[in-house]
């Protein structure tokens, strides 16, 4: 099991040329606004107020690393659609995040975070494609799992297996930073990719 041993911020980046030093292994983490990134990260790293967690969405608009171990990166994304951002802001998170993906050789594994509560959004369908398409090595996190009953776990199920074309058991994983479900599962999955060759 992977042990959180150390954890600290390292910097903001709003293009990639500007990714920390030393390069290691980057498991980066994308969502919607508000769909609960930063207190994911708070949550597996045992800190409060780590990643800042906003009640205003739209808070986090650049690239945040934070190293742990001394042995890989954890990656906050800006979170995507909220409403009250202009176009060319939009446009803007679109260029960061698509330029860091693509580039981003070290990228490990992507979490493609989903409000199960609110269940997967246009912009959500947008960037599983995208992901699938560019053959991007993710797994989906469905967050505030808290908040969901049983049915609401099937359904969501469903609905990622018909956007994703297979049964989606293995790469789906319930979450909460309320209570704290699916913490041990994601460490150990973090853990798993890095024993795995490069
Ligand atoms: P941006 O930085 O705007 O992209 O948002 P984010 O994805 O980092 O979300 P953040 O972690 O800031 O959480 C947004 C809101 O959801 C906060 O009010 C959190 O308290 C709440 N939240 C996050 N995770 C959970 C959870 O597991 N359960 C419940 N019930 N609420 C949560
Ligand atoms: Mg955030």
């Amino acid at each position: 099991m992977l042990k959180i041993k150390q954890s600290s911020f390292v910097k903001s980046i709003v293009s990639i040329d500007h990714r920390p030093q030393p390069p290691l292994p980057e498991f980066a983490f994308a969502g919607r606004s508000n769909v609960g990134k930063s207190s994911l990260i708070n949550c597996l790293v045992n800190r409060k107020n780590f990643a800042r967690v906003s009640k205003q969405p739209g808070k986090t608009r650049t690239i945040n690393y934070f190293i742990i171990n001394d042995q890989f990166y954890l990656v906050d994304l800006p979170g995507y659609g909220f409403a009250r951002v202009s176009r060319t802001e939009k446009m803007k998170w679109k260029t960061m995040i698509e330029e860091y993906l693509l580039e981003s050789d070290r990228l490990r594994m992507l979490y493609l975070l989903i409000d199960a509560a609110v269940g997967p959004q246009p912009n959500d369908l947008q960037l599983i494609e995208w992901v699938l398409y560019h053959q991007l090595p993710f797994f989906i996190i469905a967050t505030k799992a808290d908040k969901i009953k049983g049915n609401t776990r099937v359904k969501l199920k469903q609905q990622l297996a018909e956007i994703i074309g297979k049964e989606v058991g293995d790469i789906l994983l319930f979450f909460s930073a309320k209570n704290r479900l699916g913490r041990t599962e994601l460490l150990s999955h973090i853990g798993k990719q890095l024993a795995k060759p490069a």
